[in-house]
């Protein structure tokens, strides 16, 4: 259903297949299995060339970062790094037990509190980006109860983030793998938690707002959450001989397997495939279980629609790639947070050029309208 063409009773369960904005930060080219990024970069081209701060960098701005423009962004981004006295606070009375995304996205809200609305800027953009790993880090520390490790300015995106995790100097495969994971989550045309945060930016609101709102977004298991799940399931099936049973007993229960499926990708995820070679070496031993999971699941959801093809998506492989690079699974949803916030503030900064509320319209399936209130005693 095109923009122009929806009808006020015609409904899309999902919003599946309505045209809700333009964009050219990118695009899902579903039928080819192709993601393009801003400026026509297939992600396989991007992936491996570039860092997550020139890939965001693209994103902003529309094309890549000579070597100044990437050198006063990585400083920008290295400035940014450091929390607010009030956000620290606000994590330390923050519950040891919080789930890692409640934590995240209630300090992202206490770093962009100001004293009046702002319009969003280029800048705060960067800033927001350039924090999001600091307070992943500093909450997951505390949440263990160990020391925070404070940002190092002369480290990359992906390398601070590991060494403000583990408080040890990342080896270099390590940066590299988190690097192209951060790249190719960093933005994925309207998905659910983008749509969320030009939902907000179409109000006139904030850009911490959008971006709030957009991680509260991202959390569910549909969406974001879903590389949680996928490596759940992995540790629940535990070992190869166990697959074939477990996915089947699970398929009976009319459980959804998590890492499978896409409303858009109707031939393969790309980022799924770049991701799925990667980890033969981040995780041998886990891809091994991986790909045998990964092989039964696709013949279970072939035989019961034919008609859908439910590939994998990136979720499945990133399960795997993101414990190769050590990070433990709780923090995977916050880790592809840090990823899409360059996506989310790109979009935002993008609506704001032919800016209009998103008020969509629904259909009434209540009752005739006429009904007298009783008082309350007569009820
Ligand atoms: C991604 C997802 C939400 C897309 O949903 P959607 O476009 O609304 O697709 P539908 O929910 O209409 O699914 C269509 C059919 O395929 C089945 N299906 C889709 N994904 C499935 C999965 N992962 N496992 C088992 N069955 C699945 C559904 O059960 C449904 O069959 P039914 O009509 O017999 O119930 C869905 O595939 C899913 O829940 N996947 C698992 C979570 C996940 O990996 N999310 C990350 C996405 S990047």
């Amino acid at each position: 259903m095109s923009a122009e063409g929806a009808g006020k009773n015609d409904f899309s369960p999902g919003l599946e297949g309505v045209v809700a904005a333009k964009t050219a930060v990118s695009e899902v080219d579903g039928a080819n299995g192709r993601l393009i990024y801003r400026g026509g970069y297939l992600i396989e081209d991007l992936a491996p060339a570039v860092t997550f701060e020139e890939a965001a960098y693209l994103l902003w701005h529309g094309e890549l970062p000579n070597k100044s423009e990437l050198d006063a962004l990585r400083a920008q981004m290295a400035e940014a790094r450091k929390l607010k006295d009030s956000t620290r606070s606000v994590i330390s009375a923050i519950d040891f037990d919080t789930d890692p995304m409640d934590t995240l996205r209630t300090a992202v809200s206490a770093q962009g509190a100001t004293k009046t609305l702002t319009k969003p800027s280029p800048e705060e953009a960067i800033a927001l980006t350039a924090v999001v790993p600091t307070i992943v880090a500093t909450a997951h520390r505390r949440r263990h109860k160990r020391d925070v490790v404070e940002p190092r300015p002369e480290l990359s995106h992906a390398a601070n983030f590991l060494w403000m995790m583990d408080g040890q100097e990342p080896a270099k495969e390590r940066i590299h793998w988190l690097d192209q994971y951060l790249v190719m989550l960093a933005d994925h045309g309207l998905n659910a938690s983008t749509f969320t945060a030009r939902v907000v930016a179409s109000t006139g609101s904030d850009l911490t707002s959008c971006v709030v709102a957009a991680i509260g977004a991202l959390k569910g298991p549909a969406h974001g959450g879903a590389t949680f799940a996928a490596r759940t399931m992995l540790d629940n099936i535990g070992s190869v001989e166990n697959v074939d049973r477990w996915m089947a007993d699970q398929h009976a229960k009319h459980a959804r397997f998590p890492g499978f499926g896409h409303r858009v990708y109707r031939t393969y995820d790309p980022r799924a495939k770049i991701l799925s070679e990667i980890a033969k070496t981040a995780d041998p031993k886990l891809h091994q279980l991986a790909a045998h999971t990964e092989e039964v699941a696709l013949k279970i959801l072939h035989d019961a629609h034919p008609e859908r093809p439910n590939a994998t998506n990136v979720d499945f492989w990133a399960s795997v790639v993101l414990t190769g690079c050590g990070i433990p699974k709780e923090l995977f949803t916050c880790v592809f947070a840090m990823s899409r916030v360059a996506g989310w503030t790109a979009h935002v900064l993008e609506s704001l050029d032919d800016l209009r509320i998103i008020r969509p319209a629904s259909v009434w399936i209540g009752p005739e309208p006429g009904k007298k209130p009783q008082p309350v005693d007569k009820r």
